[in-house]
């Protein structure tokens, strides 16, 4: 299909698409480059929905940060049978999404951990301006494309539609329209009040993941969401000691037992540049090698872990009752 959406942007080819929405390359004509549009479905005219659109304008409108998707433009289109839809205008990442990255297979130690503080670093802007992102997941981890030689990925958050500012944090049921329950929080699950740790706990499973190759909670939508309350996430040993500390605090059951993201961000960064000088750049992760932990990170009497300048609380004894 090839549209012209407000004079301006002529769609080339369909890159992605979710529930309410389709994510099409094209082509602004006025400044001649690509763009990326997402275009909501026609004449959805559902009070939830609406505001599901509007949020994700508004807060990608005011936010802005290396680590994010840019917003571009914003229009209302009426197609040839007369129904409106509204779409956004975004910069292009014109890479695979981690989802598509991640079919090839794991990454590195140092791949991972350079990505997660990037993550993190965007998640602590986006958190200090009130804002919960709530649907942290490969699929919404843009990465541009990397040269031979890089040394890094360079990732970009995207889809803000169910995000909320943090005074409104009860996940209505509504409020979540979901693909996959495989990087929801405990408290997602249940339809508690979520916290900005929300965030934390979605993405210590998609770093594991990045780690493994593996879901750590996967099958369908009931199954996967009920195993997080009953368990924590398998961590293999292989893994090391350095990111067993961080991933089993990131993904506590108990909000209050997970660190908050500017932590995670110090913590990935001191692990990145460890990483980074044991495993080189862009070498496979192998299993239980040095790479994966520094043996010396500092135990502290009641089992944290200092790495860098930070500490990592160790998990509670006892796993909280979630029921
Ligand atoms: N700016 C962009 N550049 C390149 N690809 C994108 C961009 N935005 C989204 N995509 C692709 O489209 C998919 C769906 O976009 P997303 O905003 O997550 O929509 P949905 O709300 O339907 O999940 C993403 O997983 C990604 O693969
Ligand atoms: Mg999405």
């Amino acid at each position: 299909m090839d549209v012209l959406l407000g004079h301006r942007y002529r769609t080339t080819e369909l890159i992605g698409s979710g529930g309410a929405a389709a994510v099409y390359r094209a082509v602004d004509e006025n400044l001649g480059r690509e763009v990326a549009v997402k275009l909501f479905s026609a004449g959805i005219r559902e009070d939830d929905e609406t505001r599901r659109q509007q949020t994700e304008m508004q807060l990608l409108a005011t936010l802005n940060h290396p680590g994010l998707v840019t917003l571009l433009d914003a229009g209302v289109n009426v197609d040839d049978d007369g129904r409106s839809s509204s779409y956004l205008v975004m910069e292009l990442v014109d890479g695979p999404d981690l989802r598509g990255k991640l079919k090839d297979g794991p990454l590195s130690s140092s791949a991972t951990a350079a990505l997660g503080a990037d993550l993190a670093d965007a998640l602590n802007y986006v958190h200090s301006n009130g804002v919960i992102h709530r649907d942290v997941k490969p699929a919404n981890i843009l990465l541009f494309p990397q040269e031979d030689m890089d040394t890094r990925l360079y990732p970009r958050l995207t889809d803000f539609g169910i995000a909320r500012m943090v005074e409104a944090t009860v996940a209505t049921a509504s409020g979540a329209t979901i693909g996959t329950a495989n990087y929801l929080s405990p408290e997602q699950a249940q339809g508690a009040a979520v916290d900005p740790r929300t965030d934390v706990y979605s993405l210590g499973l998609v770093l594991l993941e990045c780690l493994t190759g593996e879901k750590a909670f996967p099958g369908p939508i009931v199954e996967s969401a009920v195993a997080r309350l009953l368990r924590d996430p398998e961590i293999p040993e292989r893994v090391g000691p350095a990111w067993t500390d961080i991933l089993r605090a990131m993904t506590a059951r108990l909000v209050d037992a997970r660190p908050e993201v500017h932590e995670v961000a110090v913590a990935l960064r001191s692990l990145a540049s460890e990483a980074m000088v044991l495993d080189g750049p862009g070498t496979a992760p192998s299993p239980g090698s040095a790479a994966f932990g520094d043996p010396d990170t500092g135990e502290s009497a009641t089992g944290g872990v200092t790495t860098g300048n930070i500490y990592i609380p160790a998990p509670p004894l006892h796993a909280p009752s979630l029921g």
